[in-house]
């Protein structure tokens, strides 16, 4: 079987032309106890926050957020993923616009907030300093920001099946038509945020639940 490496955002592009797979990680069973808990946690940190959400994808955390707060502005690379986000999610305070993760754009808004779903994760390693970077500079000081993902739970995660010489771990997908993906797809622990934040943000806190961790963290003030 031949397999292909497309980056992130080709793999995402590709996966939501095939609708029912993007949010195919929100149906398994053994997780849905864990996102209830996870959709009940997370709107109060917003509570009446300019909030920027990276990569929002089809908006699922976005369904969430914005009952609590101010605004939210929200991103991603994917055209397809966007038109999926503005269908599920048609609140006047939630804008969706084309952006780039680690090209931020300043005029996008000043921002007290900011959320990434299922994003860091497939941030590679050498790349993670540069996200956070550009995103606090769009972050008033004082900021709160979350980060959510996966944890690697052997028979519901798709398997690790290679590693590189920058510590970065794959999983092999494969979608709907048969074809198979190479998709970037680290999980950290907390004491690699330890390393990664230490002039980056304050009041740092990671929360693990059986599938799920949480990076809470402050811009510097
Ligand atoms: C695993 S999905 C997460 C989507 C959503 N946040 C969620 O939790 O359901 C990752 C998303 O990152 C987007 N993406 C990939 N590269 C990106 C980049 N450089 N900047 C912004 N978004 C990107 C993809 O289009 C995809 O929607």
């Amino acid at each position: 079987m031949s397999i292909h490496k497309l980056s992130i955002q080709s793999y995402y592009t590709q996966a939501t032309a095939l609708a029912a797979e993007y949010d195919h990680g929100y149906l398994k069973p053994e997780r849905q106890e864990n996102l209830r808990i996870v959709e009940d946690w997370l709107p109060d940190f917003f509570s009446k926050a300019k909030v920027l959400e990276v990569a929002c994808g089809t908006g699922y955390w976005t369904q969430f957020i914005a009952p609590a707060a101010e605004h939210i502005v929200a991103i991603d690379t994917a055209p397809e993923t966007i038109r999926m986000a503005r269908k599920r999610i048609t609140n006047s305070k939630v804008s969706f616009i084309d952006g780039d993760a680690y090209e931020l754009e300043h005029d996008i808004g000043k921002f007290n907030a900011a959320f990434a779903g299922f994003w860091f994760s497939h941030i590679p390693k050498a790349r993670r300093r540069e996200f956070i970077l550009g995103l606090n500079a769009l972050l008033e000081p004082g900021s709160k920001v979350i980060l959510i993902d996966n944890r690697y739970v052997e028979g519901s995660s798709s398997p690790l099946t290679q590693y590189d010489a920058h510590g970065n771990t794959y999983q092999t997908r494969i979608l709907e038509d048969g074809t198979a993906h190479r998709i970037l797809k680290n999980f950290p622990c907390a004491s690699e945020f330890k390393s990664l934040m230490i002039d980056l943000g304050q009041q740092c806190k990671f929360t693990s639940w059986e599938y799920f961790w949480a990076f809470e963290y402050k811009t510097p003030s």
